[in-house]
């Protein structure tokens, strides 16, 4: 907690550490209201840097004793300001010994060394090493670490830290001890411990060279029978970074620890991941289909860490997305590869371009607009975003769109062959691609350094007698914060031209047959691109698959529309013309009913849908895709004076209409999806419970008397947490009578999964029935916990970004209660309350009355006098 004026950090000041560190040995006396850690590294001075100084940080550390070489340092020895402590004219070589007390009872902040349920937890991403222990806690310092823990016996029967299980033993007086060796040299951020009372499910692993490696699943008692889909999802992404990178495991044991509080999903620590339980445990009575995808994919991603930002890690901490956006396009397409089929694939696809327009698009037009690699931040804290993550995920699709999947994968493996060990940047991503492919890949590196989301204009022009379909483009960048005008970016395109008959035509360009889709490379601001042997006025599918993060405008009408999303091969692009035509219904319906016009929708719109619906040579999980309007965030991004409650009308009137006018097809197809016998996550009967639970939410969005008595019955026969969920929201979505009585039973039977009470909280918070008041008198219930992160955002972040209508109610009611929460959780737990604070990012897009009432409550949080650089940096830029 700062009350100076928070500084911004530079990427253009990077420079070299003084010293590297060779090894750390660390000694813990853990105990929670004094834990003491004794810390010996040796040190020698860094040929690359002229600084003849060592410098370490630390944070919140009571400094008990400080050696040099031996020689206790005395205060004139070295200087304290705020978190660095600087040792002027060191030796070349030096050891230091170093011993510090913290308070891991009282860290609320989750960051560092840390107690949850009575155990001691670890999370040191990006710099909470710097609360364990001064050390120069910064990525492109890696040494090797040896690790002795001391702890009471009973209570923390476990002991963990990376790498290998060295030596353990007992202390005699009610103390155990573990000593743990990790072989590979890591920065601070990947070091973990736990010590606590858990249990764990354990398998060995027959590696790909065949080595056997001792797999590991630890959590509380009484989770055990949660455990198995972690497991099964460790073992797949192990064989696929075999299979698919050639990259293998390269330690005996990996481990996988679930903690009930977690700041963000899991963490990479080397050999010792640390998951939020919510990414670990699971089994139908108490995980949605959601739940399991989410456990794949966060376990996978974890993972493949291990080489892409492990072995291989990041200089500074501006090159986060060097790990982050590879790694999670590793897991992309480790979940796609997993269903295997091409629909299950485009529907992975389809839920990522979601992410982007539902949350990442809007932070590129927002206040914290960034880009991929950042230039400056306040608190790195802030930056773990959907920028870094996933448009950076798409930066690095758009390489194996360029180059290929062979292509791509040569410079993976160069990527590698370079940089194995070593702490380097995305340049030398970008060149290890470049010179495995003897490209140029200069102007692609405008993804990293310029933000802001481009937009593509395309004009087309058929010649009947030429025979020749000519698309133009054009692409332009807004102006984001300290970036005015950008220059224009390296855009793959990929391209089909659809017949009247709604099949493929074959594309030639420059006399060159090109199959059926084509990537057409944009590097200018305008470009022309000319199709020959067209023989008859095409309809154009562009941007197939998504193939670059951009926003594509073209003027498509309905009819082009229509016949793509009956058609188009590429089931993306498929999709997307139904969400355009969606989308178009959307905002005309929201601005009559701002106006307070009679709402109504068109019968084309309808017949388009009800033939989709009922299609079914269609995969169901296809389907449902296709009939999900889009959400009330992705058309408030479309308008340009956003009124809520607008929108939140209109897209109910969509869904009632969608509703009663196909409740004959919703019906047949709720029958005709149906799962029965035992639960299974897999994709098919996943995508057949989505399709059944949209149509069910559709037929109680229209208060259909069969529909509210369906869901009646779903929720009290449901033999799995997915039909369960669904049907208790649509009861509470549609006031149904029974919605009370089935909150209550639900809360009965699961009042001891923690999980899923998060889950009862959040479909309350999200209810657009549900004010503040009601939020206020929720936190209120016994089991809610502001210190808990995931209990807190299933119930305020919930409610502030998940529940528009309350939240911008027109008295600023909602504001208010932003305001004193952020303030509040500040004070516990600056990570969680500063990713609240972000809800208000676009503030300035509301009506003036509603923007007047934001400003006041962005004002009362700035103008505290205590608050984080976290908090501080994203009100201040919100203001600014
Ligand atoms: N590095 C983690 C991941 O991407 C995320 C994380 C960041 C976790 C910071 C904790 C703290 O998986
Ligand atoms: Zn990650």
């Amino acid at each position: 907690m700062r009350t100076d004026t928070p500084q911004t950090i530079y990427r253009k000041d990077y420079t070299p550490p003084s010293y590297l560190v060779d090894t750390v040995e660390l000694g813990f006396d853990l105990d929670p209201a004094r834990t003491i850690v004794a810390n010996r590294m040796t040190l020698r001075r860094n040929p690359d840097s002229a600084q003849r100084e060592i410098e370490l940080y630390g944070e919140n550390l009571e400094l008990v004793a400080l050696r040099m070489n031996g020689n206790t340092l005395s205060e004139q020895d070295y200087r304290i300001e705020g978190s660095l402590l600087t040792i002027p004219d060191t030796p070349e070589e030096v050891t230091l010994e170093i011993e510090t007390i913290c308070v891991p009872e009282q860290n609320t902040t989750l960051n560092g060394l840390y107690t949850s349920n009575g155990s001691f937890y670890t999370q040191c991403e990006a710099e909470g090493f710097r609360a364990i222990t001064y050390f120069p806690d910064r990525p492109d310092v890696m040494a090797v670490f040896t690790v002795m823990l001391r702890a009471d016996k009973d209570k923390y029967p476990v002991l963990l830290s990376n790498g290998n299980l060295v030596e353990e033993g007992d202390l005699g007086d009610g103390r155990h001890y573990a000593k743990w060796e990790d072989p590979f040299k890591k920065p601070s951020y990947l070091f973990a411990l736990v010590a606590a009372r858990l249990v764990c499910q354990e398998e060995t692993f027959r590696l790909a060279d065949g080595r056997d490696a001792l797999l590991q699943v630890w959590v509380e008692e009484g989770n055990l029978d949660k455990t198995d889909y972690a497991m099964q999802s460790l073992k797949n992404s192990i064989r696929w970074d075999e299979e698919r990178w050639n990259l293998e495991l390269d330690l005996d044991r990996f481990m996988i620890v679930a903690v009930g509080d977690f700041n963000m999903g899991a963490m990479e620590n080397k050999g010792l991941n640390i998951f939020n339980t919510k990414f670990v445990l699971a089994n139908p009575r108490v995980a949605t289909d959601i739940d399991f995808q989410g456990i794949e994919a966060v376990v996978g991603h974890e993972y493949f860490h291990n080489w892409t930002g492990n072995r291989v890690t990041c200089r500074d901490w501006f090159q986060l997305s060097l790990k982050e956006g590879l790694t999670v396009f590793r897991d992309q397409e480790f979940s796609a590869d997993m269903i295997g089929t091409e629909t299950g694939r485009a529907v992975g696809r389809i839920d990522q371009v979601r992410t982007l327009r539902q949350a990442q698009f809007p932070e590129d037009a927002g206040p914290m607009a960034h880009p991929v690699r950042p230039d400056s931040f306040v608190e790195i804290n802030n930056f773990y975003t959907v920028t870094v993550y996933e448009k950076g995920a798409e930066v690095v699709r758009m390489y194996q769109t360029l180059l290929g999947r062979d292509g791509f994968r040569k410079g993976m493996d160069l990527y590698f062959e370079r940089h194995d060990g070593q702490a380097v940047t995305c340049d030398d991503f970008r060149r290890a691609m470049a010179d495995a492919n003897g490209r140029d890949l200069s102007l692609f590196e405008r993804w990293y350094s310029q933000a802001g989301t481009p937009v593509v204009r395309a004009e087309t022009r058929y010649d009947d007698i030429a025979r020749t379909y000519t698309i133009t483009f054009f692409q332009s960048c807004p102006a984001t914060p300290g970036q005015t005008s950008k220059f224009p970016f390296h855009i793959p395109i990929a391209v089909g031209l659809l017949g009247a008959d709604g099949r493929d035509l074959p594309l030639t360009i420059g006399g060159e047959h090109l199959g059926s889709t084509t990537v057409l490379e944009l590097t200018e601001s305008e470009q022309t691109f000319v199709f020959e042997n067209v023989p008859e006025q095409p309809t154009p599918s562009i941007l197939r698959d998504f193939s670059a993060p951009i926003i594509l405008d073209y003027n498509y009408g309905d009819a082009d529309l229509l016949h793509l999303f009956n058609h188009d091969s590429d089931a993306v692009n498929r999709w997307e013309a139904g969400q355009r035509l969606a989308m178009g219904r959307l905002l005309k319906l929201t601005g009559e009913a701002g106006v307070g016009a009679p709402l109504m929708l068109d019968d084309t719109f309808l017949l388009a849908m009800g033939k989709m619906l009922s299609d079914e040579t269609l995969d169901p999980s296809f389907r449902e895709q296709a009939l999900l309007l889009p959400s009330e965030g992705m058309v408030a991004e479309q308008i340009e004076v956003v009124n809520p409650l607008s929108i939140h009308l209109a897209r109910q009137f969509m869904r009632a209409n969608i509703g009663a006018r196909l409740r004959t097809e919703l019906l047949a197809q709720y029958e005709a999806n149906q799962t029965p016998g035992e639960y299974s996550p897999d994709a098919l009967s996943i995508g057949k419970r989505a399709l059944k639970n949209l149509c069910l939410a559709y037929l109680t969005a229209a208060q259909d008397e069969e529909g509210l008595a369906l869901a009646q019955k779903q929720f009290d026969e449901a033999g799995n947490m997915t039909d369960r969920v669904a049907a208790l929201s649509a009861l509470i979505h549609a006031r149904a009578p029974g919605a009370d009585a089935a909150l209550q039973r639900f809360y009965d039977e699961f009042e001891d999964e923690a999980l899923v009470i998060d889950k009862w909280f959040m479909l309350q918070a999200s209810a657009a029935t549900t004010d503040v008041a009601a939020v206020r008198g929720l936190m209120r219930h016994p089991a809610f916990n502001l210190r808990n992160p995931n209990r807190a955002r299933s119930l305020i972040s919930s409610f502030c970004a998940g529940n528009p209508v309350q939240f911008h109610a027109p008295d600023g009611s909602g504001y208010a209660f932003w305001a004193e929460q952020v303030i509040t959780l500040d004070g516990l737990n600056p990570q969680v309350a500063s990713r609240l604070a972000r809800a208000m990012d676009r503030w300035r897009r509301y009506t003036p009355e509603l923007q007047e009432h934001m400003k006041k409550a962005l004002q009362q949080v700035a103008g505290q006098q205590r608050l984080s650089n976290d908090v501080r940096e994203v009100v201040g830029k919100a203001l600014a």
